[in-house]
């Protein structure tokens, strides 16, 4: 059956990431009803962005599709956790699918869900995912299907950052037993998850409603109040992400480097709080020599958070505050990586 494929994968709230050895993928953490009628229609026509998956008598859209065309649509997860396993693991065979073209594929799949995430969800994951799965995907776009058997060997899921950590310190070539505290900022959610003697500790991990949604709702009312327009939130994401210094509102040029800057400050403090909080709970031999931020927040809140770790002495060495190259991807690439240790 030829080699058998190891996919690394982080569930996050917003988008979720795969990884296998020169493939990622990155798509919108959605599932969404069919709306028949606009097939063919689309410009893309690639399987990521036209993903229908069906599953017995159902159809579902997932990803940009859902995002696009679905009229009912759910996000997988909000407040920091998978809503429920059976739609994650429908989203998850899915995305599977995305990179399998083999009937009969062997594949190792480890993945990364919320940190706040029940290990009830979590359990029943693992075990649906384990097994033969039967994938059948469409492309809404071209009409072309695939059908496939999928022998799924292994299912690890584990909590999100737990990823970057173990790509990290492999990196680093250090062992996976040093004391670190991750703080991994998504979109709606920030999680804090700290490693004592090699394994999660639960009392001084979490996570917090502070994230980058946090900044672009602070900063359309800010904007708000100083043009007299409506600002979107979600339209300020667009600009986050492309690091732009200014705005177009009502056809005027407003700079938002000052006030991305404050707020971004502020909240980023708010998280270093928690992070202090959370790591009082360790017990006195705990040395914590790494703090790693990792997160599509981390382009925004990353370099506030060194230096409020750096001032407030968390740390004795400035190297000790990491900030992966791709911060968005590290946890799927860690669990990549774990899975090829299987
Ligand atoms: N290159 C970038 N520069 C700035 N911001 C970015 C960049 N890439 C992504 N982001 C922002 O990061 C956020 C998404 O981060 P991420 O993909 O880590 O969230 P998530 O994993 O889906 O959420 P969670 O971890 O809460 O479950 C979005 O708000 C996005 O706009
Ligand atoms: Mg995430």
């Amino acid at each position: 059956m030829g080699e058998r494929l190891c996919i690394g994968c982080d569930l996050g709230t917003s988008t979720i990431k795969l990884s296998c050895g020169d493939t990622k993928f990155l798509i919108p953490s959605l599932i969404g009803e069919p709306n028949p009628g606009w097939s063919g229609a689309s410009f893309d026509k690639s399987l990521e962005n036209n993903l229908v998956i069906t599953e017995g008598r159902d159809s579902y859209y997932i990803g940009e599709l859902a995002r696009m065309q679905s009229e009912v649509k759910r996000a997988l997860a909000s407040d920091g956790q998978m809503k429920s396993a059976e739609e994650t693991y429908i989203a998850l065979k899915a995305a599977l699918g995305l990179f399998i073209d083999n009937d009969g594929q062997d594949v190792i799949v480890a993945t990364g869900v919320p940190v706040a995430t029940s290990m009830g969800v979590m359990k029943n994951l693992s075990k649906m995912l384990k097994g033969n799965l039967e994938i059948n995907v469409k492309n809404d776009a071209t009409g072309k299907t695939k059908r496939l058997n999928v022998n799924i060997e292994k299912c690890l899921v584990l909590p999100e950052p737990y990823g970057t950590y173990y790509s990290t310190l492999k990196e680093k070539g250090e062992e996976t037993a040093v004391d670190t505290v991750l703080v991994d900022i998504g979109h709606g959610s920030t999680d804090i998850l700290t490693m004592y003697q090699g394994r999660p500790m639960r009392t001084a991990s979490g996570s917090m409603r502070e994230a980058t949604d946090t900044l672009t709702n602070r900063m359309a009312s800010a904007l708000q109040e100083k043009t007299n327009q409506i600002v979107k939130p979600f339209d300020l994401m667009t600009i986050i992400r492309q690091q732009k210094e200014s705005v177009l509102i009502g056809g005027q040029t407003y700079s938002i480097k000052s006030i991305r800057e404050f707020y971004a400050k502020q909240i980023a403090k708010v998280m270093v709080d928690e992070v202090m909080r959370l790591i009082t709970t360790l017990p006195p031999d705990a040395f914590v020599e790494y703090y790693i931020i990792c997160g599509g927040g981390a382009y925004t809140f990353g370099e506030a958070i060194k230096e409020a770790i750096i001032e407030g002495h968390l740390v004795t060495s400035d190297e000790s505050v990491i900030i992966p190259e791709d911060p968005v991807i590290s946890n799927a690439r860690g669990f990549e990586l774990i899975a090829q240790s299987q």
